[in-house]
């Protein structure tokens, strides 16, 4: 096992080692429909632990392009950096021993570490991951994918359904619908709507992994968030994930 994960070093740092350091199988996940791989990544001394999911693993689906699953992997960390809000670990796009896909750092989490066993304070937190989901359009936020770390902290995992230009969200989130954000979080987004608009390097990065069609329905998104500045509410059907968990 890697030591670094629950370490200090700033972002770009681990960026740059999971980008370019050498990778380690260590094992498959049994869980989920996509191949994911515990490994390793080593560079410069340093060693995390990481969850690799190569496009070739990746499970064909009716209504997402194959192959572009890691895409939106990495697409959802920026977007999630951009914002300020931190709520997914460090992701990248490259290559690894099954070719191109996502390596995220790994989350040390309990298995009882999720969203429905949250306190009151925690589940609070997740307003921000209620906003989050809609501005990416998260066809699949399970419980079990908002863990708490085993040192405090809340992460978001599996962002492979996202980003499509039709409405998706389906959420187990639905406890904060119809509520008003706080001018602060409104103004995280018209930043991120401004930052995609402009060239900036998150313009430039989310060109090379989603569609221009699927940019422009993100810019939509995050314009009705700001225009309403009240989370959506659930629809009559399909906007809960299953499992749940
Ligand atoms: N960054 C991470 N840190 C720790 N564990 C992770 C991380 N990313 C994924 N996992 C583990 O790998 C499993 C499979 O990953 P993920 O849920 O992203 O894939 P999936 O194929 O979309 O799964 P599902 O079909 O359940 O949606 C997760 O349930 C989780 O246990
Ligand atoms: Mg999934």
């Amino acid at each position: 096992m890697g030591t670094n994960n629950t370490g200090v070093s700033a972002v770009h740092d681990v960026l740059a080692i999971l980008q370019s350091g050498e990778i380690t199988l260590q094992g498959l996940f049994q869980v989920g429909s996509n191949y994911a791989f515990l490994v390793e990544v080593n560079a410069q001394g340093e060693c995390y632990d990481a969850v690799y999911k190569p496009t070739q693993g990746e499970q064909p689906l009716w209504d997402f392009p194959s192959g572009t699953l890691a895409n939106r992997e990495v697409a959802a960390f920026l977007i999630s950096e951009v914002l300020g809000w931190r709520l997914v670990p460090s992701t990248v796009l490259r290559n690894g021993p099954y070719g191109l896909g996502s390596v995220q750092l790994f989350v040390d989490f309990a298995p009882d570490g999720h969203y429905f066993n949250f306190t009151e304070i925690e589940k609070e937190i997740c307003r921000s991951v209620a906003a989050f989901d809609y501005v990416i359009n998260n066809a699949d936020r399970k419980g079990g994918h908002i863990v708490r770390s085993n040192d405090g902290n809340i992460w978001l995992i599996d962002h492979g359904v996202c980003f499509h230009c039709e409405e998706k969200l389906r959420t187990v989130l639905w406890d904060f619908a119809g509520e008003r954000l706080t001018n602060h979080m409104l103004s995280d987004i018209a930043d991120l709507a401004t930052a995609i608009n402009s060239p900036s390097k998150l313009a430039n990065e989310l060109r090379k992994l989603l569609s221009m069609s699927e940019i422009e329905a993100l810019l939509g998104r995050a314009a009705n968030l700001v225009a309403s500045g009240c989370l959506p509410e659930p629809g009559l059907h399909y906007n809960y994930p299953w499992p749940m968990l």
